[in-house]
């Protein structure tokens, strides 16, 4: 156990949120600052984070720090444990909401942003709860607020590594919040169905089907039910009667009929409804140049 999780007589119980600076994270920060909780807001670009910040603090009272730090990363988790210790904070619930999507043919993709994906994905959720959890189970009280996607209930073609990271950690907070279960500690995972966030745009997706046609709620929506099932202690989270209704249909749709109905609405097109195609195949010969290329 870390120092953080040993010492808490002195230090400030706190809300340590990933992706603070926007969409649904930003969204969450408001949540728990209405509630009076000191945050430790996390993100990469450190001027945004200083913006939030200033703002949550000036609005809600309360205390607020940050840490800028690529996730993706061991240093990025250690330099949370370290931003929470400078500022007299011990993580009292941690929500793992940073991720990023990706959007089109698997076979296209860099090996490098692959990697970058499952690390902050899975692994930064992962690492920042082996981190904390053992300190709030100590404590007796506490928990986890991971933000998965509907996409993890079933294999998403076009966004295939994106949506299998989500069914990673659905699988991973529903096997936790049992294993934790009489503790005082609450795990739970939300799984969001589309939310007009620039995460659609940053992907690629932004003409997509799915971005077009299936509802799509707001951030702050999302934020205010996240944050309600999280105090009642639900296990899994989803909002709205749609997304309720996939999250169960997909279990009884065989898969002839499912993965090729989701592949609709998630291909990718272009401004005009172009679909996107793969890149021409390598011939074999020049395969060893453009793995090289890929991997940089
Ligand atoms: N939008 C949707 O339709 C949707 C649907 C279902 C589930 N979700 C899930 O909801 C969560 C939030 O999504 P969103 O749409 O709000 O995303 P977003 O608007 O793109 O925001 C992502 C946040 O994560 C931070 N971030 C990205 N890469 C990072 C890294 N390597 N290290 C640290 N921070 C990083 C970003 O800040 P920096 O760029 O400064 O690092 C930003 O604050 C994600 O887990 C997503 O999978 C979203």
């Amino acid at each position: 156990m870390n120092d953080t999780n040993r010492k808490t007589g002195s230090l400030v119980p706190a809300v340590v949120i990933t992706g603070a600076t926007q969409g649904i994270g930003r969204a969450l920060a408001d949540e728990f600052a209405q509630d009076g909780h000191a945050l430790l807001l996390v993100a990469r670009d450190e001027a945004r984070l200083a913006d939030v910040a200033r703002d949550l603090a000036k609005r809600h009272n309360i205390e607020v720090r940050f840490a800028a730090c690529d996730l993706g990363t061991v240093e990025g988790c250690d330099r949370v444990e370290q931003a929470l210790r400078q500022s007299g904070f011990y993580a009292d619930v941690l929500v793992n909401n940073a991720a990023v999507m990706t959007a089109g043919f698997f076979q296209d993709e860099d090996l490098s942003k692959i990697r970058q994906i499952v690390d902050l994905n899975v692994g930064a959720v992962a690492d920042l709860t082996l981190r904390f959890l053992p300190g709030m189970l100590a404590r007796g009280k506490g928990g986890v607020l991971n933000i998965a996607s509907v996409e993890g209930f079933m294999p998403v073609p076009y966004q295939a590594i994106y949506a299998a990271t989500k069914a990673a950690i659905i699988s991973l907070s529903r096997a936790l919040a049992y294993e934790t279960m009489g503790s005082g500690v609450r795990i739970s995972v939300a799984a969001p169905g589309p939310i007009t966030t620039e995460m659609h745009a940053k992907a690629g997706a932004e003409h997509s089907r799915y971005v077009q046609y299936l509802p799509m709620m707001s951030a702050e929506e999302m934020a205010h039910a996240a944050y309600r099932g999280f105090k009642r202690g639900n296990w899994v989270i989803i909002a709205g009667w749609f997304n309720r209704l996939i999250a169960l249909g997909v279990r009884f749709i065989p898969g002839f009929f499912l993965i090729p109905s989701v592949g609709w609405f998630f291909r990718v097109r272009d401004a005009e409804g172009n679909l996107q195609e793969p890149r021409p195949l390598p011939k074999p010969e020049t395969l060893k140049d453009v793995t090289k290329e890929r991997t940089g």
